[in-house]
């Protein structure tokens, strides 16, 4: 579990606003959700296959005997309070995102934690290749939008819970056939969850099942054609992707579409976003026969991705003014500049024990200033500040009502 430091914040908040801003634009609500819920909704939504369910879950008994657990996905939270409340009764179309931390106990390593943070987008209500596209290009436009473009999206069809059972016969034969040679965790997988197989990460496990059956192969006419219908809409929105037959996702409620978003820069745990259609889990927690569709994006995956796309100086700069000043004068001059910039929005700052103006510029660079204001008695005299820009070295004797002004169109 890890802690966020006030140098990495900025990127957090960076990425809340963007992401924000871009679900505003496509209709999209917040909804809060609490973190911890009673522990049957994850098992029944999730899958007690699962091995989010059977191995990973924060649960505990409470001080009056309920079974809870701390939330370790979005989607089941967010669905329980879509039926709790009836939001189905506004509309007939939901769309909802929520953002925060969720809890998983894997094993840690780069890019997995057990608190991580994710924001996670449901459209409820619309069952059409057309939905799942939107929800695709959305979340594309917010990876460019946050300056990453060394990804690669993959994506498929799982077919309906109905057309996938004779797939899982085929499967589950394929497989036993080859017990013995597959990883131990796979072994198990053969009984529980057969297509997890396809996915191991393990690359015995890869090689053995290369020519297992796909599911894209035997899934109906009818979600072939929805399969066509959501690709040409990618297309239509110069959206790159690759089919992947072997992506089978983590919870069971997947049916149909999914997609994943990976990048090779985030080593082992290689996916920073994924999701799909989910239309049996709205029944199975108890509500309408309401389809749905949605992603989560793993914040902290894209956050390193984020540190590495910029520099270390672009992280941070902070678009403000360090105030130098070289005795007591100088602070008394600086002190009204620095409220009114504030008040402006414009960070200031000083060091109120006086040093050196060598120590001063050093302070200021190392926090990130790209402008410095030097205020010595000279400048005093004269109702100017000298602004030093860090960038460029530059530096120029502004009139001191002017700052703000200066440094607005700056
Ligand atoms: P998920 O694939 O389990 O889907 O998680 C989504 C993303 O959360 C992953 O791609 C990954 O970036 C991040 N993530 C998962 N586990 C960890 C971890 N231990 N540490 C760091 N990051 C992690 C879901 O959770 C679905 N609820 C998504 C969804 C919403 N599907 C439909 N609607």
């Amino acid at each position: 579990m890890n802690d966020i430091l006030p140098s990495q914040v900025s990127l957090w908040l960076k990425l809340e606003k963007t992401a924000r801003d871009l679900f505003a634009a496509y209709g999209f609500s917040e909804i809060r959700t609490p973190i911890m819920e009673d522990t049957p909704l994850f098992s029944r939504g999730i899958g007690e296959g699962t091995q989010v369910v059977q191995k990973e879950m924060y649960t505990f008994i409470d001080r009056g005997g309920d079974s809870v657990t701390l939330r370790p996905e979005g989607t089941a939270g967010v669905i329980r309070a879509y039926i709790e409340h009836n939001l189905a009764a506004l509309d007939a179309i939901t769309k909802i995102y929520c953002l925060g931390p969720m809890f998983r106990y894997e094993r840690p390593q780069k890019g997995r934690l057990r608190q991580f943070h994710q924001i996670s987008v449901e459209v409820l209500g619309i069952d059409s290749p057309h939905a799942d596209a939107e929800v695709v290009i959305m979340l594309q436009r917010l990876v460019r939008a946050l300056g990453i473009f060394n990804y690669r999206l993959e994506v498929n069809t799982l077919g309906s819970f109905a057309e996938r059972s004779t797939y899982l016969k085929l499967l589950s034969d394929f497989l036993a056939g080859l017990k013995m040679q597959l990883c131990e965790e796979c072994q198990g997988r053969i009984e529980k969850n057969p297509m997890r197989v396809l996915d191991c990460k393990k690359t015995d496990c890869q090689h053995l099942v290369r020519e297992a059956p796909l599911i894209i192969n035997h899934v109906s006419e009818q979600t072939r054609d929805e399969f066509k219908v959501f690709c040409n809409a990618l297309d239509a929105a110069g959206v790159e992707y690759k089919v992947n037959p072997r992506i089978v996702r983590g919870l069971d409620y997947y049916e149909k579409t999914s997609f994943e978003f990976v990048s090779d820069d985030l080593g082992s745990q290689n996916a920073f976003a994924g999701g799909g259609r989910y239309n049996s889990l709205v029944k199975e927690l108890g509500g309408d026969d309401a389809p749905g569709v949605g992603f989560a994006i793993g914040c902290e995956r894209v956050i390193m991705l984020l540190e590495q796309a910029l520099t270390q100086a672009a992280v941070a700069a902070v678009h403000g003014v360090y105030f130098a000043v070289f005795d007591d004068k100088g602070a008394v001059a600086a002190r009204p500049l620095m409220q009114s910039l504030r008040d402006a929005g414009i960070t200031a700052e000083m060091d109120y024990t006086i040093k050196s103006l060598k120590s001063q510029l050093r302070r200021a660079s190392k926090l990130g200033y790209r402008y410095v204001a030097i205020i010595g008695d000279e400048e005093i005299n004269n109702n100017v500040v000298m602004l030093k820009d860090m960038a460029s070295g530059e530096q120029r004797q502004v009139d001191r009502l002017a700052l703000i002004n200066c440094l607005n169109k700056k």
